[in-house]
């Protein structure tokens, strides 16, 4: 378990400048469980159809740190639950998530390894995992997520890429921090090569596999905003911790970079996202 999300102060950074999930994500997702139901022979498929709103029966988010993704699935999911192994990152997923719709969604502070635990077997239509799948022990929580998975249920493991700019200039000064940054990290290799590494891990454990990489993301912020996103990052979180009283690596950044842009000008920055499906055998 990751003990680098436990800081109530790295969670509220967390809450403000995360970027939100375009909602296209989740109608990809959205469709991939419609078509596994509709393999299922013909009892499952009463058993596990939609509601009459439209809506599966019951979702995970996991590692679903301050809520973001959790509270896109309120269109599709009946009942929602959130789940973090940060209390910090729970505190601030229910301010995020208000009085919206509270009695369909829920947040539990718990273990991705436990979710045999806190579930049924077989009471699950819809995993998903945001940003957060590098953090955990895939091998032992993928087996977790076929006990819980209702057949024809599926894993859906979302990740972005590292951002980049249409300013060349910015881009490369960009690159070089990141470069510099994340030199040690172990997480950098697992984005980078768009989950390759997670698929072959997923491969062992679930009978079918799929991927989606047709979404991109074009965000525009301020540098006040990026440099707030990139506090986010954990490896940053670490330096500040181990570092004190720093030369601060992201201060330094930011005069860079303000040096190039004008006080409240536009970055446009975008980012890759890769969704990998394990999809649960369907009886
Ligand atoms: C990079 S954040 C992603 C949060 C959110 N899903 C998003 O997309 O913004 C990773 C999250 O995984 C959580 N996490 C790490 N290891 C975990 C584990 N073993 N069980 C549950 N949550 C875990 C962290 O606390 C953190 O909130």
């Amino acid at each position: 378990m990751s003990d680098l999300f436990l800081e109530a102060e790295h969670a509220e950074l967390y809450r403000k400048y995360r970027p939100r999930y375009p909602k296209e994500i989740f109608e990809i997702i959205d469709r991939k469980l419609t078509e596994s139901t509709a393999k299922l022979p013909d009892g499952l498929k009463e058993k596990y159809k939609r509601n009459r709103e439209g809506r599966w029966k019951r979702a995970l988010d996991v590692g679903c740190g301050t809520g973001q993704a959790t509270l896109m699935l309120l269109d599709s999911v009946q009942e929602i639950v959130g789940l973090d192994s940060s209390d910090s990152q729970i505190h601030q997923a229910k301010i995020e998530c208000g009085d919206k719709d509270a009695s369909r969604v829920t947040f539990l502070c718990e273990d991705a390894l436990k979710i045999s635990e806190a579930f049924e077997e077989d009471s699950i239509d819809l995993i998903l995992v945001c940003q957060a799948i590098h953090w955990f022990d895939r091998a032992n929580f993928f087996r977790e997520c076929l006990k819980v998975l209702r057949p024809g249920g599926v894993l859906a493991l979302v990740g972005y890429g590292l951002p980049f700019f249409n300013d060349e200039v910015i881009d490369k000064l960009n690159r070089e921090y990141i470069d510099e940054s994340l030199k040690d990290s172990p997480i950098r290799s697992t984005i980078d090569d768009k989950y390759a590494e997670v698929i072959k891990e997923l491969r062992c454990v679930f009978p079918c596999v799929e991927r989606d990489d047709s979404i991109v993301q074009n965000l525009d912020s301020t540098v006040d905003e990026y440099v707030g996103y990139l506090s986010t990052w954990s490896n940053y979180r670490t330096y500040k911790r181990t570092n004190p009283p720093y030369p601060d690596v992201l201060e330094v950044f930011r005069q860079k970079l303000q040096k190039c842009v004008p006080g409240d000008a536009i970055l446009k920055r975008k980012f890759d996202f890769f969704i990998v499906f394990g999809i649960k055998s369907l009886k």
